[in-house]
């Protein structure tokens, strides 16, 4: 294994000095510069191998970067170099934001978990695309996702209106597209997973798409991201909009509001999402619950509290396809993703 990935714990303990944004922000930096450099970017390249086709696709392996990691997909090529299959950039929205006031980003170590409320700080849909077009990784064999979102300043009920932007925007640049409509620090986002709502938002976007497969001459999946904080009755709504409106896959899940198990931790009281082992049983749950109701052949990518191989194996013996990682990279650094490929071997 690489002099990088042996190296990270020695670095974290540097990183995790900082303020957790400005190590974010330090450390794709310096995975940028290392892969800039010809000599530092071949002890970064790994290419774990376990072939699989998802959606129509073809991954290198199944475990890819989770989105909100490169908000504005400044850096596609240098984490893919790292050794996943696929990765997940944004999510964008149309117009650029600054988020909300720092520090927005809490470290909770005991718990190898993270509250973010950073509320889609990214730089607009130009410049995303701009950066996505720059960026060689499909080129090489790299499967790229797409998230879009929706703009704060814009109220809930033009949502749509957004979403139909980004598709339209990222569409011929993607393997896939992720409607995210869970994020936690978006006012009333996740309302958009209501039966009304959702119905609202797949319908114009299904039409849409119909429209940019002609107009590109190709079928680019488009995926769901998902809550974990759904109950049981809103878990199998979603799964029966889905399959209606031609929906290829789903992502579940997203951070999660709950603090049951870490409250007392520093940093537990912070508003956000919560992220990290956490989530795992939470995400879980509605892994199994959407396996269950979506029978065998739907996509399922499952996220949420990946940090080490026997997650990954849960994730896929819940009913997962395929699994992204974000807070366990945080934690244990880009040897986590040859750990996750060969637990799934
Ligand atoms: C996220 N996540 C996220 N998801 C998304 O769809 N769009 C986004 O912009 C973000 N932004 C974001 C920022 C930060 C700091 C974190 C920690 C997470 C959610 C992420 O993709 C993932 O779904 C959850 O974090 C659960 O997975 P992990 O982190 O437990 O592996």
């Amino acid at each position: 294994m690489s002099l990088l990935f042996n190296s990270y714990p020695l670095a974290r303990s540097a990183l995790f000095s900082l303020d957790a944004e400005t190590a974010h922000e330090l450390t794709l930096s310096s995975l940028q510069k290392a892969y800039d450099c010809r000599l530092t970017r071949g002890l970064m390249a790994s290419r774990p191998e376990k072939p699989c086709r998802l959606m129509g696709l073809s991954f290198r392996n199944p475990i890819g970067l989770a989105a909100g990691l490169d908000k504005n997909g400044a850096h596609i090529d240098a984490l893919g170099n790292l050794g996943f299959g696929f990765v997940e950039v944004g999510t964008v929205t149309p117009k650029p934001q600054p988020g909300n006031p720092k520090p927005r980003m809490f470290r909770l170590p005991r718990a190898e978990a993270l509250i973010n409320r950073l509320g889609f700080n990214n730089k607009g849909l130009d410049a995303f695309i701009a950066n996505v077009r720059k960026s060689e990784w499909r080129n090489h064999g790299g499967i790229l996702g797409l998230n879009i979102g929706k703009n704060a300043a814009t109220p809930i009920e033009r949502a749509v209106d957004d979403y139909l932007i980004g598709l339209e925007g990222v569409y011929p640049h993607a393997d896939y597209v992720t409607v995210n409509i869970s994020s936690p620090n978006t006012q009333n986002l996740r309302a958009l997973q209501g039966q009304e709502e959702l119905t609202g938002l797949l319908a114009p976007l299904q039409e849409k798409r119909k429209a940019l497969a002609d107009l590109h001459g190709r079928h680019v999946p488009m995926v769901v991201k998902i809550a974990p904080d759904l109950d049981i009755e809103q878990i199998d709504i979603i799964a029966a909009l889905l399959p209606r409106y031609g929906v290829d896959g789903v992502i579940a899940t997203n951070t999660t509001l709950s603090r049951e198990s870490v409250r007392g931790l520093p940093h537990a009281g912070e508003t956000g999402g919560l992220s990290g082992p956490p989530v795992h049983a939470l995400s879980l749950r509605v892994i199994e619950r959407l396996r269950g109701q979506l029978g065998i052949a739907f996509p399922i990518i499952g996220v949420g509290g990946v940090v080490s191989g026997k997650q990954a194996q849960e994730k896929t013996a819940a009913g997962a396809n395929a699994i992204q990682l974000y807070t366990g990279l945080i934690y244990r650094g880009p040897a986590l993703i040859g750990e996750c490929v060969r637990a799934l071997g």
